[in-house]
């Protein structure tokens, strides 16, 4: 049973290896759609979408940005509202996308994260990487900046067909070569997207 299994896995993921029809997936967060924001905190970084934050967040960052992750990103007092408010209203508790609808439902009510990659969900996502391929990696620096690896972040979407880790190539390709496991692994989820229509749901 157990081998027939393992057989299913690997002849499904044999069939669609070859299938890059990854028809248009429902993005993972709303996108930016604030020009002012855009233009004000890409700077440093790409403009993080609001969908990836709750708003409590969000207003914690925006009340403190002369001391900003030890930058000073201070704004007029004008803007500083606009973006606030933008991003108070966008917020993930306000979205239906699923990748904000999974960080909300990782993270403890009593729990105001500075960062993203602090939330539970976004932890549990990356606990494969090492330090070799982000804080050592001159390309990367931190996982801050997701759109080094997320080549679409800057569209919203996350999905795991278009990461690209630096110096190690597609991700995918990357499991699928580094080990059986990996293999096996990559199997299960082709066949998860293939029953379920999409790699969003996990
Ligand atoms: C002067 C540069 C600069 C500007 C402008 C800037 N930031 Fe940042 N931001 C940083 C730095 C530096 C970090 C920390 C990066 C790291 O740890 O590698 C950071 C981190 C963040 C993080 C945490 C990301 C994470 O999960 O690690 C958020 C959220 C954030 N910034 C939001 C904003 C917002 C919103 C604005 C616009 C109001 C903004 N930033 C403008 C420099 C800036
Ligand atoms: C060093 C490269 C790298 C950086 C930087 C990075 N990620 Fe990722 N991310 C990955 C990898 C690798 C995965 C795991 C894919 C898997 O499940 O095998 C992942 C998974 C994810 C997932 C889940 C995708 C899925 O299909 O399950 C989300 C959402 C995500 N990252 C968001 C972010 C956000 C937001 C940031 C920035 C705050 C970020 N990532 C920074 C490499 C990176």
């Amino acid at each position: 049973m157990k081998l027939i299994f393992t057989l299913l896995i690997l002849s499904s993921y044999a069939v669609l290896a070859d299938d890059d029809s990854s028809s248009s997936k429902k993005p993972g967060v709303v996108p930016v759609n604030n020009a002012l924001y855009a233009e004000e905190c890409s700077a440093c970084h790409f403009a993080y979408q609001p969908g990836l934050m709750p708003a409590r967040s969000w207003q914690e960052i925006m009340v403190n940005l002369a001391d900003h992750f030890d930058e000073n990103a201070e704004l007029e007092a004008a803007d500083q509202k606009i973006l606030t408010d933008y991003l108070t209203k966008n917020a993930a508790e306000f979205s239906n996308y699923k990748r904000s609808v999974k960080i909300m439902r990782s993270l403890p009510k009593d729990k105001t994260p500075l960062r993203i990659i602090e939330i539970p969900y976004m932890v549990s996502k990356h606990d494969e990487l090492t330090t070799d391929m982000v804080a050592k990696n001159p390309k990367v620096k931190s996982l801050s900046y997701c759109d080094k690896c997320h080549t679409k972040a800057i569209t919203g979407s996350y999905s795991e067909d278009d990461i690209v880790v630096p110096g190690y190539g597609n991700w995918e390709e990357y499991e699928r070569s580094s080990s059986f496991l990996g293999r096996i692994k990559h199997g299960a989820k082709e066949l998860y997207k293939d029953v379920v229509g999409s790699d969003d749901e996990k």
